[in-house]
């Protein structure tokens, strides 16, 4: 029975054999054979490929991490932007493999790829930024976008191993970010994502302290994502251009070498529609949405905060309940109440398709079935299994294209990959730093 308790979020089937983004964590050799670099004139190779500069680092004299290094470790030709890591230098090593992580071949396939950057009928990109009245800037749809269509892509231009700003002062670490940018290939796109950079001071003024501004765009726009099995803050800069909603049409995946992001829609958007994901973890009350949310500075603005009262209770009474219906559904389930539990998860359904956060549906239908196995009824069990592996294939968990045809549907399978990975609650796709 111990295998529910494990049961709480999508996170739980990221790492399925899935994405193409998966990229085997071998050794280095290996994997530069496999990728060859532009060759150079042997004279020239630097001694540091294959990044682009030379790594600079700083050795942390805080206590709990004595005589750890960090490294600036930059290749300027990945992505749209260039990538700075700051990682530990053992991290980094295995972060190399990470450098060819192409978000096309992660979220799309061939023919779909094709379609958003060549456009044709129904194709070509389906969005644009736009200024928003009261939050800055937006992204909205320029054409119809298909449930789960795949929105957006995007590379990560900063990542930061999030002990950096445990282990050194902060000076020193808005330091590093600073040099982090700098090294990239085009720096004032991501200088120009600072609020405090749009407010019409001058540089100078707005720094006071080197790096200030480099922190602020992090600690605004990052997104919380797991590279090489280190915590770090990643900057998306593009996806970090849209805004929360607490019930969004959109949502985000990250590609499983987490330097990739994608921005998939989870119902149809009509053309003009503004493209929203949610920051926080779904299904939050308005209370503690407004708390968490002023961390990027900005109320709550959408539909479900500006309802009246009365329905504004009647939303959060439901969130409190689907919250508190999960871990009741495991106390039931423990002490082998399954008719009990069973009846609480269809009710917890209920109340996630009235508040229209249905991604988290997956956990609840793949719940059903390990619930109806316990309980002896396998037909119930492959029925809600079935729609827990429909879904997951849908929003794009188990790869695209003939990657995904291979993911055939067994309640084993499911069921199995549950048990052998720990959802953290966060959605495996926390948004926009940690909370
Ligand atoms: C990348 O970095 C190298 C080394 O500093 C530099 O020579 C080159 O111009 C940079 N390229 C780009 C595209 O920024």
């Amino acid at each position: 029975m111990s295998r529910l308790l494990i049961l709480t979020s999508l996170a739980f089937l990221l790492y399925l054999p899935n994405t193409s983004a998966t990229l085997a964590l071998t050794n280095l050799q290996t994997l530069l054979q496999q990728h060859p670099l532009p060759q150079t004139p042997a004279q020239n190779t630097p001694s540091h490929a294959p990044w682009s500069h030379s790594p600079h680092c700083t050795t942390s004299h805080h206590l709990a991490h004595l005589g750890q290094k960090f490294c600036i470790y930059t290749s300027n030709t990945t992505g749209p932007y260039g990538l700075s890591l700051i990682l530990k230098p053992r991290d980094a090593v295995r972060a190399t493999a990470h450098l060819s992580d192409n978000p096309l071949e992660s979220f799309l396939t061939k023919r779909q790829a094709e379609s958003m950057y060549l456009g044709g009928v129904g194709g070509g990109q389906a969005w644009k930024v736009v200024d928003v009245p009261g939050k800055d800037k937006g992204v909205v749809a320029t054409r119809r976008i298909a449930r789960f269509e795949t929105v957006m892509v995007d590379q990560a231009a900063v990542v930061v191993d999030m002990d950096l700003e445990k282990a050194v002062m902060k000076g020193e670490s808005n330091a590093m970010l600073k040099l982090a940018v700098e090294r990239l290939r085009a720096p004032g796109v991501i200088r120009d994502m600072s609020a405090k950079h749009n407010d019409g001071k001058d540089e100078e003024e707005v720094e006071g302290e080197e790096g200030r501004l480099e922190e602020d765009v992090m600690k605004t726009n990052a997104f919380g994502s797991t590279v090489v099995d280190v915590s770090t803050r990643a900057l998306f800069p593009l996806i970090s251009r849209i805004n929360h909603a607490c019930n969004p049409n959109s949502f985000v995946m990250f590609s499983r070498a987490g330097v990739s992001m994608a921005i998939k829609a989870y119902r149809d958007i009509e053309e003009g529609e503004e493209i929203t994901i949610s920051y926080l973890l779904l299904g939050i009350p308005s209370h503690k949405r407004t708390h968490l949310l002023s961390r990027w500075g900005f109320t709550c603005t959408c539909a479900l905060c500006s309802l009246p009262p009365q329905e504004k209770k009647a939303s959060d009474l439901r969130r409190v309940m689907i919250a508190q219906a999960e871990e009741k559904i495991i106390q039931l389930a423990e002490s082998y109440d399954l008719p009990a539990a069973i009846a609480l998860t269809h009710e917890s359904i209920q109340m996630i398709i009235e508040e229209e956060v249905y991604p988290m549906l997956t956990d609840e239908y793949a719940m059903l079935a390990m619930l109806y196995l316990e309980h002896g009824d396998r037909k119930s069990a492959e029925k809600y299994g079935k729609l827990a592996w429909g879904l997951l294939g849908d929003l794009g968990f188990l790869g695209v294209g003939e990657e995904k045809d291979r993911q055939t549907f067994t309640l084993e399978r499911l069921l199995g990959n549950m048990g052998k990975l720990g959802g953290d609650g966060s959605g495996g796709k926390w948004k926009k730093g940690e909370v």
